[in-house]
């Protein structure tokens, strides 16, 4: 990530929360849902576009601060990706893991196809274990 964006530690606003979810082609929220949840991650970062002050991309981890860690919300506008923005945020989330955690965290996400080189060059492996989910589903986001 170059010197146009800088990270940010803590979480982007609600109203920018929900718009980068929708712009990068991840599942859209409602700002109910984003305000519930926005201050509730173990740990959280977004960038900052400087010229214009715009939130360009994020990540949070949930996590019990002993060994659970799950990364969630990793969205780059499409307009700046490729440009490092994911990895800065993916290093920020590790990077306060290794410094906070005991030994022995176990760093988990549901990957998706986009996300998956840039995982897997991070380390991240396939596990054996699949993932299972029960969604509850409203009218808008069924
Ligand atoms: C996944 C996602 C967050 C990555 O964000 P990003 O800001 O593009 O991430 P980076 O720029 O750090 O890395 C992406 C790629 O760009 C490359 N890259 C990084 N800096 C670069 C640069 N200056 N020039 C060219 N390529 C660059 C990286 O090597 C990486 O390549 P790879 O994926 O083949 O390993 C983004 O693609 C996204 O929002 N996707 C849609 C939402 C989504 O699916 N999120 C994942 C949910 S699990």
């Amino acid at each position: 990530m170059d010197e146009r964006y800088q990270l940010v530690e803590g979480p982007p606003s609600v109203e920018d929360y929900v718009a980068l979810r929708a712009s990068s082609g991840l599942r859209p929220k409602r700002l109910d849902q984003a305000a519930a949840g926005i201050d509730g991650a173990w740990a959280a970062a977004h960038v900052v576009e400087r010229s214009t002050g715009k939130t360009v991309g994020m990540g949070r981890c949930l996590g019990d601060g002993g060994w659970y860690f799950h990364l969630i919300d990793m969205a780059t506008l499409p307009e700046h990706q490729r440009r490092g923005i994911g990895s800065a945020v993916l290093s920020y989330l590790i990077g306060t893991i290794d410094a906070e955690a005991p030994e022995g965290a176990f760093i988990s996400l549901l990957a998706d196809a986009p996300g998956r080189p840039l995982y897997e060059r991070f380390g991240f492996t396939d596990t054996t274990s699949l993932g299972m989910a029960l969604r509850r589903t409203t009218p808008a986001t069924r």
